[in-house]
């Protein structure tokens, strides 16, 4: 395996503007398909970026038969339906609350924080969710570092996806990401950016 953290370079100029600069959130999607193995190489990327003690919440489901496709559509806010309707590929993000299990797999040095996480609740949500997210940032820049583009939604019925698709209860979905190649009229206009001076302080 070569070690490019080693190199001190860093991404070039095209990469960047690809993964962050001219990075645009796709509105609606070609016919295009999206392979299987693209969408495992989008997980095979994110998976191993940070998250607080390896925990590691986020499970993804992804969704690319018409079937599959059809019974999501349903749980979308009306002002979604169309966009995931187009979308060859969708990845449903979720939360595993019960992610603590893995700690004595994943933190083998420190598998009494599994007791930890199960003894407090709020602890666990909090730390649950805020990776969780994390992750969900994670996987979005690794869908376009595959020169796809990727439209994250918040607008659904969570309950609703999670009967659905998770009828277990084991896991609570937090995005729905409509993955493709960029349709007909894909873009809204580019909204601005906070000013550095707005959001940035110095110490
Ligand atoms: C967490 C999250 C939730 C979003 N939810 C929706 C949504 O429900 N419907 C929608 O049309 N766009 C949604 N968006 C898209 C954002 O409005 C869009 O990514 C943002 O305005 C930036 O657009 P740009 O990448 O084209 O600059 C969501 C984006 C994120 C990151």
């Amino acid at each position: 395996m070569s070690h490019a953290i080693s190199t001190g370079r860093g991404l070039d100029e095209a990469a960047r503007a690809l993964l962050y600069t001219e990075a645009r959130t796709a509105n609606s999607f070609a016919p295009t398909p999206v392979s299987d193995d693209e969408l495992a190489q989008i997980w095979e990327l994110a998976r191993w970026a940070p998250t607080a003690a390896n925990t590691q919440p986020l499970r993804v489901l992804f969704v690319r038969t018409d079937e599959g496709r059809a019974r999501l559509v349903e749980h979308m806010n009306e002002g979604n339906k169309a966009k995931t309707a187009s979308a060859p590929a969708v990845a449903v993000l979720a939360v595993d609350p019960r992610f603590h299990d893995h700690i004595p797999a994943l933190l083998p040095f420190r598998p009494e924080l599994r007791d930890v996480f199960e003894a407090n609740e709020p602890m666990r949500k909090q730390t649950g969710d805020f990776n969780a997210a994390l992750q969900a940032g994670y996987f979005i820049l690794a869908v376009r570092s595959l020169g796809l583009v990727a439209g994250p939604m918040a607008g659904f019925d969570a309950e609703g996806i999670d009967k659905e698709f998770f009828p277990d209860g084991q896991w609570h979905s937090t995005l729905v990401v409509n993955i493709g190649h960029p349709g007909e009229n894909p873009w809204f206009d580019r909204l601005p950016r906070l000013d550095p001076e707005e959001s940035v302080s110095w110490a």
